[in-house]
């Protein structure tokens, strides 16, 4: 499937014949994989009798120019074509004393979710990128980050026109119910002496409902807007958004940004149930501190749960 859209990320025209050529393949099964690749990737492939298959204007595959030139030279930035995770390739880079800033792949072959899940992660149609961000001040400047993450996908969503979007803590990025990004982070290094955090966010940009089952609801920028968005775009808005928030989370903290947080949250006054490996309680969400913490209104006051491997329910799901 790579190789064709290569082949078609041209924006040209070619016949079946050429396609079938480059391939070894025969029309028939040329005109096989274009359906299969139409049906995994939501990509629109015009075809005219004549003159052959064409992928549709936002069809495109990333390209690495245009990516340095949208996060400014010196950042070292680096396309995969594909990868297991964006986030442990960073990791390992990392380790190994380069300082990589930004990678970003067409596909993971094992995207990493939070709590041990999946991100499914399919070739061409989304976005999947980790930036490494250097602790500078300690702590404050981590405390709350996962949310400020994800206001800075939330605002990048709602600036592509998705409507009816929040937040959903940590750092659920929702619309409805559905899935429509997620963010991944991961602390490497000693506090005390240089440590990065390694920030992973996926963004469902123009995957279709036909894509292999995904244990949780989701959809996609494209299937709110009603139209196929160029990744290049949601990029640049998300690079922008991202440095806003993570300026402000490392020279004020999050307690700046935690009335934007509380405003967008989607569980705000909602009966919930919060469960750990061991422990579940049950109560209404009060709100965020400024740690990033959640609130949670049980019969014995106001408890602040930290984010991570939690797990946070809506109590009359059934
Ligand atoms: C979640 O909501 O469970 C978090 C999903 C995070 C997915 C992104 S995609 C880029 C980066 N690399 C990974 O393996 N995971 C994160």
């Amino acid at each position: 499937m790579h190789e064709l859209l290569k082949i078609l990320s041209d924006g040209k025209f070619h016949s079946g014949a050429a396609i079938g050529k480059k391939m070894g393949l025969t029309r028939a099964a040329v005109w096989k994989r274009m359906q299969n690749m139409q049906t995994r990737t939501g990509y629109a492939v015009e075809s005219v009798p004549g003159k052959g298959y064409r992928l549709g204007l936002q069809a495109e595959l990333l390209d690495v120019k245009r990516l340095r030139a949208l996060v400014g030279e010196g950042v070292d930035l680096e396309l995969l074509d594909s990868v297991g995770s964006t986030n442990d390739y960073a990791r390992q880079e990392v380790r190994r004393g380069r300082e990589l800033q930004l990678v970003i792949a067409e596909e993971q072959t094992s995207g990493k979710g939070r709590r041990g899940r999946d991100w499914q992660s399919p070739y061409g149609s989304n976005l999947y990128f980790s930036l490494v961000w250097p602790v500078t001040e300690g702590m404050r400047q981590l405390e709350g980050l996962s949310l400020a993450v994800g206001l800075a996908v939330l605002r990048t969503i709602e600036d592509l026109g998705v409507t009816g979007a929040g937040l959903k803590w940590p750092n659920d990025v929702l619309v409805g119910r559905k899935k429509i990004a997620g963010i991944l982070l991961e602390l490497m290094g000693d506090l005390a002496d240089k440590s990065y955090v390694v920030i992973g966010a996926g963004v469902n940009v123009n995957m279709v409902s036909s894509v292999d089952a995904i244990s949780q609801p989701w959809t996609s920028i494209a299937e709110q807007v009603g139209r196929a968005v160029s990744r290049h775009e949601v990029f640049e808005l998300l690079y922008g958004h991202l440095q806003k928030v993570l300026s402000i989370q490392s020279e004020q903290g999050f307690e700046q940004l935690r009335d934007d947080w509380e405003a967008r949250h989607l569980w705000h006054g909602k009966k919930v149930t919060i469960s750990s490996a061991n422990t579940s309680i049950n109560g209404v969400v009060t709100g965020v501190n400024s740690r990033g913490e959640l609130g949670i209104k049980t019969g014995e006051g106001v408890q602040y749960f930290a984010g991570g491997e939690l797990s946070l329910r809506l109590s009359d799901d059934s």
